[in-house]
């Protein structure tokens, strides 16, 4: 029976399903230290992981290893070159999180843009005297221009629900989106000075590559509007977080949401003190139905990349197909 690894806690009934197929080493309880995790990938044909780094290393490590299943879209904890050189498919879950994510950036915008986590702060330390017609005066939403940047299937689920703020929506990305669905959204390409300069509420949809880190520095923080919000659901280290402390901090924007950040779960502790930024901790995907659709989805990737299941030897979210051709 092949041997695979489950790093993380996970669907007791996920387990079992694979269980079926496989010999589980499953961990139940803390990340597992990369040594940890090198040591018990090393027997086995596969894995599941959540965000886990998967060096050169560990790989090296694991001669049997043909899968690492991650449950997540972003698949930026890969070492992709290294998967190529050894021949390992690595798989996500793309499309099962796009509306629930995008609900939550929404969601993020909004308590930055209307003070929402900061006036709950107030209230909930009794500091709540009475009604003051200048008491958190936040920034419009509605009518107001959305700047999305990264108009993936993430970022455009983001941007549809615009046209029920009545919002203009302006966006960079890579390469510009279909005609069709940039009439569908209403959406304008710019250049990322542009959007910086004219959008109300950026918005962070983008996956994380060497080449965007710090795409969102002190240069590009200093060319957004004074009154504007950045929101990050993206990933860690496509801001600059010492740079975003400092511009909360001098008003330089008016207010931040963000669910990713540089090195989380070890985050930079200086947002802590800034009031005018809405925190929470990568839980953009988290609710029921889609952390568990998410979960089936690695579970039929691994069974299938491993030759079992009905789709046996046709995993449905190949990152890197060009490695089952060999
Ligand atoms: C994703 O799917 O990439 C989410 O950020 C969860 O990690």
């Amino acid at each position: 029976m092949k041997k695979v690894l489950v790093s993380r806690p996970i669907f007791p009934d996920v387990i079992e399903r694979l269980q079926q197929y496989f010999h589980v080493d499953a961990n139940p309880g803390e990340p597992l230290s990369a040594d940890e995790f090198a040591r018990r990938l090393s027997p086995c044909d596969g894995a599941l992981v959540a965000g886990d780094a998967v060096t050169a290393k560990a790989l090296q490590g694991a001669p049997n290893l043909k899968v690492v299943s991650n449950m997540a879209v972003g698949y930026n904890n890969f070492d992709m070159p290294a998967f190529n050189a050894q021949g390992v498919l690595g798989t996500n879950t793309p499309d099962v999180l796009n509306e629930t994510t995008a609900d939550f950036g929404w969601a993020l915008m909004m308590a930055a843009a209307r003070r929402i986590a900061e006036s709950e702060h107030f209230l909930r330390a009794g500091k709540w005297g009475t009604w003051s017609y200048d008491a958190f005066l936040g920034s419009d939403v509605f009518g107001a221009t959305l700047g999305v940047i990264g108009m993936g299937r993430i970022g455009q689920a983001l941007a549809r629900r615009a046209r029920g703020f009545n919002m203009r929506v302006i966006y960079h990305n890579r390469s510009r989106v279909a005609p069709e669905i940039e009439a569908e959204l209403n959406a304008q390409y710019v250049s990322k000075a542009e959007l910086l300069k004219r959008a109300d509420h950026v918005v962070l949809v983008l996956p994380y590559t060497p080449d965007n880190h710090h795409a969102i520095g002190a240069a590009e923080l200093a060319a957004m509007k004074p009154t504007a919000t950045l929101t990050n659901i993206a990933r860690g280290g496509i801001v600059d977080d010492a740079a975003l402390v400092e511009a909360l901090r001098n008003k330089t924007i008016a207010a931040a949401g963000l669910d990713v950040f540089e090195g989380e779960p070890n985050f930079n502790r200086d947002f802590l003190s800034v009031p005018n930024v809405v925190l929470t901790p990568h839980i953009a995907s988290a609710t029921e139905s889609t952390r568990r659709a998410m979960a089936d989805l690695a579970a039929d990737n691994l069974i299938a990349a491993l030759g079992e299941g009905p789709r046996a030897g046709n995993p449905p979210n190949p990152v890197n197909p060009e490695v089952l051709k060999k």
